[in-house]
């Protein structure tokens, strides 16, 4: 699950209902939905389309924007994959447009509030859409962390191998081995450990729960 936001013009005369149906399917994938309290869903939206109207792209409207494009594009709608450990402690976006799927009635969670202390459960792909066998990059928040399932069991691991930076989720599994697309290091993905003295990977606890994939961080 490395969704990236695509990059998309909004035509003129966009409605709530292309924005909603634009970003269901897109945060589904990240574990989210919309609030259940329907007149604010639409109330943000409406807010969303009034800002791509005047500033040209659906910028969050609970955030301040800084001026720079670049800066700012970690806070085009929606922004669930640069703030996911935040949220997932939250359990919904800043502006609370969406909740995690779990959350059994969504339609409190509105507004700013501060994020709690604590580890965080982030949810990073859907169990169903990853095989066993399976080694792939996913985004946890600001990194790159390696994701691997071997039988019924999901391992997290550093996406960086120690050897020269190469994408270890972008490698192969050999058992419970990542082998690293590279030059072939092996790390163990229940420990990180690899036979290169000092060179293990951090590891994360991970758990499935209705159907997603968490990483805890
Ligand atoms: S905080 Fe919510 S409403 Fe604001 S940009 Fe992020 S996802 Fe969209
Ligand atoms: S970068 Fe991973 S083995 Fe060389």
């Amino acid at each position: 699950m490395s969704a990236a936001f695509p990059r998309r013009r909004f035509p003129e005369g966009t409605t709530v209902e292309d924005l909603r149906s634009y970003m269901e399917p897109f945060v589904r994938q990240l574990g989210y939905r919309f609030n259940d309290d329907e007149e604010f869903v639409a109330e943000v939206l409406g807010s969303e389309i009034e800002i791509l109207d005047s500033a040209g792209d659906v910028y969050c409207p609970c955030r301040v924007r800084s001026g720079n494009p670049k800066e700012d594009l970690k806070i085009v709608c929606p922004c669930i994959p640069f703030y996911a450990d935040q949220f997932a402690k939250l359990q919904k976006c800043w502006c609370g447009l969406f909740v995690r799927t779990d959350v059994e009635d969504g339609s409190e969670l509105h507004g700013v509030i501060e994020v709690p202390e604590g580890p965080a459960d982030v949810p990073v792909a859907l169990a169903d859409e990853f095989p066993p066998g399976t080694l792939r990059t996913v985004r946890l928040g600001k990194r790159d962390v390696a994701l691997a399932r071997v039988g019924d069991e999901f391992f997290a691991l550093g996406n960086v191998c120690r050897h020269a930076f190469g994408p270890l989720g972008q490698g192969f599994l050999d058992g419970h081995t990542a082998v690293c697309p590279w030059h072939g290091w092996r790390y163990d993905v229940r420990d990180g450990t690899t036979d290169h003295p000092g060179a293990d990977v951090a590891t994360y606890p991970t758990s499935v729960r209705d159907g997603y994939v968490f990483i805890t961080v």
